[in-house]
């Protein structure tokens, strides 16, 4: 058992429609815990290339995602019950059909359910900032994660990190600068303004209510 989590359950404050899509579309959308490896095959009844996002709030980048790129697989990761609910009912309502989601802690999702060489993409939106100094080991990104991801991805597969938190932004330059396994492919610190591959997230969007600066990296996988 992982003693630092980074994340805090949040139990309990389910909607009703989120409770009822968790229910309803589990069986159709959900990927359950279990100690074998994935068959993406028998998943998504296609060999397209697999997208995973960690900690998709709400879903709605990783709706976004699926939904204009119908050539490519989807798997979200998420702790939280109300946004997988929330994702749930955007997903059905869509039609969308290349969306898997799995409720759990990433890491264990990673290490336990992800053949290695398997993804071609990870992205990481906004993981939480954990802004205390004694929370920062916390933080989702660190230099054993890094090793983690790089390790599930195909070889020149990539990792999209991005952040509205600057003193965040200092510890994944940090991070980065440390990494063996990828180079900097892109690397952005921005308003919000410019034109991006990715959608825009729910957070991001109060980032930059706030008046944060928004920090993207897409990292090449090179070992
Ligand atoms: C700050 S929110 C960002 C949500 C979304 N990406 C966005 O930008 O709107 C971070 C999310 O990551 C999730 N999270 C944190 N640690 C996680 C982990 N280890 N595995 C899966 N999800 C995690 C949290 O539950 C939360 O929903």
């Amino acid at each position: 058992m992982r003693t630092i989590k980074s994340f805090v359950r949040r139990t309990g404050r389910k909607t009703s429609g989120q409770h009822s899509a968790i229910n309803q579309l589990w069986s159709e959308y959900g990927v359950n815990f279990s100690k074998k490896k994935l068959n993406f095959y028998s998943l998504y009844r296609n060999n397209f290339p697999i997208h995973l996002e960690i900690g998709f709030g709400n879903g709605e980048a990783l709706i976004a995602s699926a939904e204009s790129n119908t050539d490519k697989n989807y798997l979200g990761i998420e702790v939280y019950d109300s946004g997988i609910g929330s994702c749930l009912i955007k997903a059905k309502k869509k039609q969308i059909n290349n969306i898997k989601i799995c409720s759990g802690d990433a890491r264990d999702v990673l290490e336990v359910q992800i053949a290695d060489k398997s993804l071609e993409r990870i992205n990481i939106y906004f993981p939480d900032p954990w802004p205390k100094k004694r929370h920062h080991k916390r933080r989702l990104i660190q230099k054993d994660f890094l090793r983690l991801c790089a390790s599930k991805l195909k070889k020149t597969g990539q990792l999209h990190i991005a952040t509205d938190w600057n003193n965040y932004a200092e510890h994944i330059i940090e991070i980065i600068e440390k990494n063996t396994d990828f180079i900097v492919s892109k690397h952005l610190k921005h308003n919000g303004k410019i034109k991006l591959e990715r959608p825009t997230t729910k957070f991001e969007k109060k980032g930059l209510k706030k008046g944060h600066f928004i920090w993207d990296w897409v990292l090449t996988k090179i070992s």
